[in-house]
């Protein structure tokens, strides 16, 4: 496959993408008014409306529409022992190095990527060699770099007034943890049986060292993930294989990579099941719908593929892991959902820990039950959707949002700001308002209200103009061709329904 030419003439920067989402109220820094927090951002009007949209949209096709899954909504604090037998006391960390001169911090394989040099098994050990072996010094002074040191990336805190070793607790890292603890509250109450799955959204937090490329990598985050639990014996039964199977998606394996091909593969699913590129059936269906969930929701197939993790990068709990990454014009392909196989781990690890008898009977036998997790980051999604959507014509920035995760779907104009226009406008804009999101907006030309719409991506604008007002039609209003139609008032919802309804 070669979808190099296109991807690479996609002209669009990080800038451009933080600017419009500052000037228009998508996302502000967090504490802007104090200078802002590092890896904190605040959701303006904007991108809250867009949020709304894509947990609602994601949450509809993963658990309502489904009779095989569940949700919860855990707690962000829970019991500690969660994080030691998760691993993640132990393992949840990155390297640091320090400036011995000014005393900045840097995330060590950062730092390293930063140089060009790829670490492929990121162990203290093998860091310290690189930095050694490439004479990398501080960016900023020159000065010489201490040894890598562990850091855990989970924020801590304190639950109770005292602050003591025996308070201590952690701030989740990922919304996963609170499913498996869950797991058996959830087979005792909701009479389910494998294989079924516990979805949830909600927020995550992680301590990173160098928080960077704005929605990309936050210290806290929004999750929507899936813990997907099914006989270990069965991992080749999906009834749902067939409706995936002929489904072409780009992959990557890691053989590939270890190769030192670059280019993803387009196949089947089938055929990424039958040469064992991905392991088991039920973990190639759930890399099948959830790139059919990206699509749907206006990520091209071209600009998605899933890419395997290559055995050094896979986390302490993982059979097998994909990252479903996006092309991003200014960063390249980075992770926005992974699916692993996490096996029986978590399950296993909380018994042990808890001492609680965590299995399922599933044709008569006590099963700890093997997991498909696929877990979606909400921002970077957001990031994939604004890079998407944004183009410049002949200077004229439009945001061509699939209608699904556009903030407004709907702009209402009169075309001149007098009555009866007003007037007539406003009766417009209390109709489609109980069914849309709409705006009104009398401000400025007719052109320059045009504008603003498309630069933040409302799909259709409805004006109210000479013609409204002799015979009760007004012009539907195309963001992305430009291209009008008129339609009387009386079936307009039917008419922008069957638009919305029917966009690609
Ligand atoms: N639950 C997987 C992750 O947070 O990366």
């Amino acid at each position: 496959m070669s979808i190099g030419v296109e991807t690479q003439t996609r002209r669009v920067t990080l800038e451009d993408i933080t600017n419009l989402c500052l000037r228009r109220g998508f996302f502000f820094p967090s504490g802007r008014i104090y200078g802002g927090l590092g890896g904190f951002f605040d959701y303006g009007p904007l991108g809250a409306e867009m949020r709304r949209d894509i947990l609602n949209d994601w949450w509809t096709y993963f658990v309502e529409r489904r009779e095989d899954i569940v949700g919860i909504y855990g707690t962000i604090i829970t019991h500690p022992r969660t994080w030691e037998a998760s691993g993640h006391v132990e393992s949840f960390i990155d390297y640091i190095v320090r400036c011995s001169r000014c005393n900045f911090e840097y995330r060590a394989d950062h730092l390293l990527e930063d140089h060009g040099v790829k670490v492929i098994e990121p162990t203290r050990e093998n860091i310290a060699r690189l930095i050694r072996e490439h004479n990398i010094r501080c960016p900023k002074c020159g000065g010489i770099l201490s040894e890598p040191e562990a850091f855990n990336l989970m924020f801590t805190t304190y639950v109770g007034p005292k602050k003591t070793r025996a308070n201590l607790a952690y701030l989740r890292p990922e919304t996963a943890q609170l499913i498996f603890t869950n797991f058996k509250n959830i087979v005792f109450t909701m009479r389910v049986t494998l294989p079924f799955g516990i979805a949830q959204v909600g927020k995550a937090f992680r301590n990173e060292i160098s928080p960077r490329n704005f929605l990309f990598r936050m210290r806290e985050f929004e999750q929507m993930e899936i813990e997907y639990f099914i006989n270990p014996k069965k991992m080749n039964y999906c009834p749902f294989f067939e409706e995936v199977k002929d489904t072409e998606i780009y992959i990557l394996t890691a053989e590939m990579q270890e190769e030192g091909i670059e280019d993803a593969r387009r196949i089947t699913a089938k055929e990424a099941l039958e040469t064992g590129i991905i392991e088991n059936e039920w973990h190639t269906y759930w890399i099948v719908e959830s790139l059919k969930w990206l699509w749907s929701i206006g990520l091209k197939p071209e600009h998605l593929r899933a890419r395997e993790h290559v055995k050094t990068e896979l986390a302490h709990y993982a059979i097998q892991t994909f990252d479903i990454e996006y092309y991003f014009p200014f960063m390249g392909w980075k992770e926005i959902e992974g699916i692993s196989n996490r096996g029986d781990f978590d399950l296993r690890r909380h018994q042990e820990f808890s001492k609680e008898e965590l299995h399922i009977v599933d044709d008569g036998e006590k099963i700890i039950p093997y997991v498909i997790e696929p877990s979606f980051g909400l921002e970077r999604i957001i990031l994939a959707l604004l890079t998407e959507s944004y183009h410049k014509v002949q200077n004229r920035l439009i945001l061509s949002l699939h209608p699904k995760v556009a903030p407004y779907k709907i702009g209402i104009y009169p075309l001149v700001t007098k009555e009866p226009f007003k007037g007539k406008a406003r009766e417009v804009y209390r109709m489609l308002g109980t069914k849309y999101r709409v705006f009104y907006d009398e401000k400025g030309s007719i052109g320059r209200r045009y504008a603003r719409a498309d630069e933040i991506g409302v799909p259709l604008g409805i004006t109210i103009d000479g013609q409204t007002l002799e015979d009760n039609t007004v012009t539907i209003r195309f963001r992305d061709t430009k291209e009008q139609i008129r339609v009387p008032i009386e079936r307009l919802i039917e008419e922008i329904d069957k638009i919305l309804n029917n966009w690609l």
